[in-house]
C-alpha cells in the first residue's frame, strides 16, 4: 500500500518523480479553464474521501479540484459529523471507508489517528496535516522553489518562527532533497530534536541560530508560518506573540538574505504578525504560487498512491 504519510517516510526517487509529474501536469494545463478535465483521466471511476477534523481552505479546495480535473469524484467529510468523532474506532472507520472509496485524505490532530487509519485501511491514505507534519504543503513548496530558481539541492533555507508541523516537514524535505536548513526562533519553540537529528544523519547541515539577522545571511529561501497553530492552546497566544515578535519576516530581515531570495508562507497568514504585508506582497514573495501548486503537487501524490 502506497500511503503518503510523510516526506521522510517516502523514497527520494518517488518524491522526485512526484515533483516532475506535478510540473508536467501543470504545464499540460496552461491556459485552460480551472474546471477543464486533464487530457488523461487517471482518476476516472475513482472516489476520494477528504476528511477534515480541522478547518481548511487550500487543502480542501485544491484536493477537490485536483481530483475532478483527473476525472475522479470526491466527498468532503467533517470529522465531527462522522461516527469517528463519536467513539467509533479509527480502525473500524478505516475498514468501512475502504469498502466505499479508492483513496482517503485526512487532516487531523494527533499523528496517531493518521497512522492508525493507514494501518487499517485497504486503500492509500494521504496526510493532509497533523499536529506534527504537513507533507503536501512542502511538496508544493519544493515545486514552487524549483519553478522559480531551479534545483533546491544544496540551497540554504531559513525557517523563522515556530518550529511547528510545517517546519517539521521542511526538515524532512531537507534530508530527502538535500538542502541546508537554518532554524531561527526562541529555544522553547525549537523544532523536534528527532527531526533535526534525522536530517543531519542524511548529510545536510541543520543549524539553530537565535539571531534572525545572522540566520538569514546567504539564504536562498526564507519561510515562516503562523505564530499560533490550529492545535495550539489559544491561551498561549499572547506569550507566543511576545516570544516570536523578534522573528517577524519584514523587509529589513529580508534585506540580509540573498538579493534573489524567495519568501514562502503556507497560508493562512496573519498579516503584519509573522510577516509584513510589504514582504507578502513584495518581490521576494511566491505565496500564491505555493497555494496554486498545492493542487498540482497533490495530483502527483494521488497518482503515485494509486500506482500510476
Ligand atoms: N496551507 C494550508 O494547508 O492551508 P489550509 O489550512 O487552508 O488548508
Ligand atoms: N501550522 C499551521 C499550518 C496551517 C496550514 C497549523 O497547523 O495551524
Amino acid at each position: 500500500m502506497k500511503h503518503f504519510l510523510d516526506i521522510n517516510k517516502t523514497e527520494v526517487a518517488d518524491l522526485r518523480g512526484m515533483i516532475d509529474s506535478a510540473l508536467a501536469m501543470k504545464t499540460a494545463r496552461l491556459g485552460r479553464p480551472k474546471g477543464a478535465l486533464d487530457d488523461e483521466q487517471p482518476l476516472k471511476d475513482h472516489m476520494v474521501a477528504l476528511i477534515f477534523e480541522k478547518p481548511s481552505t487550500r487543502t480542501r479546495v485544491s484536493f477537490d479540484v485536483g481530483v475532478r480535473q483527473m476525472g475522479g469524484q470526491t466527498m468532503v467529510l467533517s470529522g465531527k459529523e462522522m461516527q469517528l468523532g463519536h467513539g467509533e474506532t479509527i480502525a473500524d472507520t478505516a475498514r468501512v471507508l475502504s469498502r466505499y472509496v479508492d483513496l482517503i485524505m485526512i487532516r487531523t490532530f494527533e499523528e496517531q489517528v493518521l497512522l492508525e487509519l493507514a494501518e487499517y485501511a485497504d486503500v492509500p491514505v494521504i496526510n493532509g496535516l497533523t499536529d506534527r507534519s504537513h507533507p503536501c504543503q512542502i511538496m508544493a513548496d519544493i515545486l514552487t522553489y524549483e519553478e522559480h530558481r531551479g534545483p533546491i539541492t544544496g540551497k540554504k533555507v531559513v525557517w523563522s518562527g515556530d518550529g511547528n508541523n510545517v517546519c517539521s516537514s521542511f526538515l524532512h524535505a531537507a534530508g530527502q532533497f538535500g538542502f541546508d536548513l537554518t532554524f531561527t526562533g526562541p529555544a522553547v519553540l525549537d523544532p523536534e530534536d528527532v527531526f533535526v537529528a534525522e536530517a543531519r544523519s542524511k548529510g545536510v547541515t541543520v543549524s539553530i541560530e537565535r539571531d534572525p539577522v545572522k540566520a538569514v545571511e546567504g539564504a536562498d529561501l526564507v519561510v515562516t508560518d503562523t505564530w499560533v497553530s490550529m492545535h495550539d492552546a489559544q491561551s498561549a497566544r499572547e506569550r507566543r506573540h511576545n516570544q516570536l515578535r523578534p522573528y517577524q519576516v519584514n523587509e529589513e530581515l529580508m534585506s540580509h538574505a540573498k538579493p534573489d531570495a524567495l519568501f514562502m508562507h503556507c497560508l493562512p497568514a496573519h498579516r503584519d504578525e509573522e510577516a509584513t504585508s510589504a514582504v507578502m506582497d513584495g518581490p521576494h514573495s511566491v505565496i500564491f504560487d505555493e497555494a496554486e501548486n498545492r493542487m498540482h503537487a497533490q495530483k502527483a501524490v494521488m497518482r503515485w498512491c494509486l500506482g500510476q
